[in-house]
């Protein structure tokens, strides 16, 4: 068995996985370590990897059993899938026994997602999660991810606000939930709202709630997010929306930890824990006095940034496949992978729209592919263009002309003639730039 030096999560495959089985676990995110029969046993890696045993019982059943069984011995608290099919002899003692000790028991393996879905939902105690579920929740391999994920660990028990930053689409929401997961809060409520998305007058009704009568229409009491969410988490994505008088009702959550419905001045004790994300600069809005110092420095206190997918391409084939897997599941599409062509031109794609771009791209072209291998015309990637041209993309300059185009697009909720009137130039101009940058308007809409 051959161990690695990395920490993460980690199958141990006891039997002989087919070709497919042991591809589809790596390219799925998994550190697989296989434990031959033929040898008599299995040991962990000792790089601090929480490790899940799937026990190939389809063939050579005894010996996996007998391997499985050291393991525990070793590992009381390993959990393990099995896996069965026609040829395993259920009415082997050995096996009977083994049996109603897995986690689960999948019957055949053609299903790989069956398999998949069954190790994502190995539960343990919160230190087996902490180890296990954090990078399974974000996939990727990269340093980067990897740090960020040893990050979302460290930060999950702390009772303390965080601040998550990144680009459009590079998962903070999801880090944001994968935090909460791994929280001692986890079986309670997860609230997120978009501070952007709600209209101004009405975002401390949404956040506090109301009392009936408190202003015209607040026909009923109305209790916001943070009662309902009490004892668990709430997440307020772009927070540099938030207004001014909704951001000091926000700093008194903070610090002394009680809200006030509208119309009503009787404090209520709320027990939640604060994350918030922002694609904007907080600093400067800061700085513009569009944003309170005070509440900044009280939800900067622990921080996570997101990488945008350009600074962690070892993921992206990873995450590309991984896409398609889950599409696949949904839906019986031909394609099944990526051709060598296609794999290039996602490599060498600049991704403005991160992770949720690569999705839609992969989505579409499993849809459209003609093939069993999805080519660069499927995802809308020449490889003509100069796409891949990182050198001139990385430029500052370029670099931060193409920032400004997305967040611009972006506040103007994609409308092109709002885009122009923003940044004061013909839309022809949005146009222009778009098509420079490769910004698919309906891959980041
Ligand atoms: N590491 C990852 N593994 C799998 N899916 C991911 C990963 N990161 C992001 N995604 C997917 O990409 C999409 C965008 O993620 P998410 O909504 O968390 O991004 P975001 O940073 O909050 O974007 P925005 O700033 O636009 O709100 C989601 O569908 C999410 O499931
Ligand atoms: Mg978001």
């Amino acid at each position: 068995m051959s161990r690695g030096e990395s920490t993460g999560r980690c199958v141990v495959w006891i039997g002989r996985p087919s070709v497919e089985e042991h591809f589809g676990l790596i390219r799925a995110g998994w550190r697989t370590l296989v434990a031959d029969p033929a040898r008599h046993e299995a040991e962990l890696p000792e790089c601090g990897d929480a490790a899940i045993a799937v026990v190939d019982l389809r063939a050579s059943a005894q010996a996996a059993v007998r391997i499985l069984t050291g393991l525990r011995e070793a590992h009381p608290g390993i959990a393990w899938i099995g896996l069965t099919g026609s040829r395993t002899p259920s009415g082997d003692p050995c096996v009977r026994r083994a049996l109603p000790h897995a986690f689960e028991i999948i019957e055949g393996t053609s299903s790989f997602g069956a398999l998949r879905q069954a190790l994502m939902r190995v539960p343990g105690d919160v230190d087996a999660v902490q180890e296990e579920d954090a990078p399974s929740l974000l996939t990727g391999n990269s340093p980067a991810i990897r740090a960020l994920s040893q990050n979302i660990r460290k930060f999950a028990p702390v009772e303390l606000p965080l601040l998550i930053t990144g680009e459009t689409g590079t998962g903070k929401e999801m880090a944001a939930r994968a935090l909460h997961q791994l929280s001692p809060r986890r079986a309670k409520p997860f609230a997120a709202i978009n501070c952007g998305a709600i209209a101004a007058n009405l975002v401390q009704s949404e956040l506090f709630g109301h009392e009936r009568g408190s202003f015209t229409g607040a026909t009923a009491r109305r209790i916001g997010h943070f009662e309902s969410a009490d004892g668990g988490t709430v997440f307020l994505d772009e927070i540099g929306d938030l207004p001014l008088d909704a951001q000091t009702n926000l700093l008194r959550v903070l610090q002394e930890g009680t809200i006030e419905r509208i119309g009503s001045c009787q404090s209520i004790h709320v027990d939640v824990r604060v994350l918030a994300a922002t694609h904007v600069d907080l600093e400067k809005a800061v700085a513009q006095g569009r944003f309170r110092e005070d509440l900044f420095y009280r939800l900067n206190v622990l921080r996570l940034r997101m990488p945008p997918l350009r600074e962690r391409t070892g993921d992206i084939e990873l995450l590309a496949q991984h896409f398609l897997d889950a599409f696949r599941e949904s839906y019986g599409t031909r394609a099944r992978a990526f051709s060598s062509s296609a794999r290039k031109a996602l490599n060498a794609f600049a991704w403005p729209g991160n992770v949720r771009e690569l999705m839609n791209r992969v989505q579409r072209a499993a849809v459209i592919a003609d093939d069993a291998l999805i080519t660069p015309d499927d995802l809308e990637l020449s490889m003509e263009t100069p796409c891949g041209d990182r050198d001139s993309l990385g430029s500052a300059r370029t670099s931060a002309e193409r920032e400004a185009i997305v967040d611009c697009l972006r506040a103007s909720a994609f409308n092109i003639s709002e885009c122009a009137r923003r940044l004061r130039v013909s839309r022809v101009t949005v146009y222009r730039l778009c098509k420079k940058h490769q910004l698919a308007l309906d891959q980041l809409r």
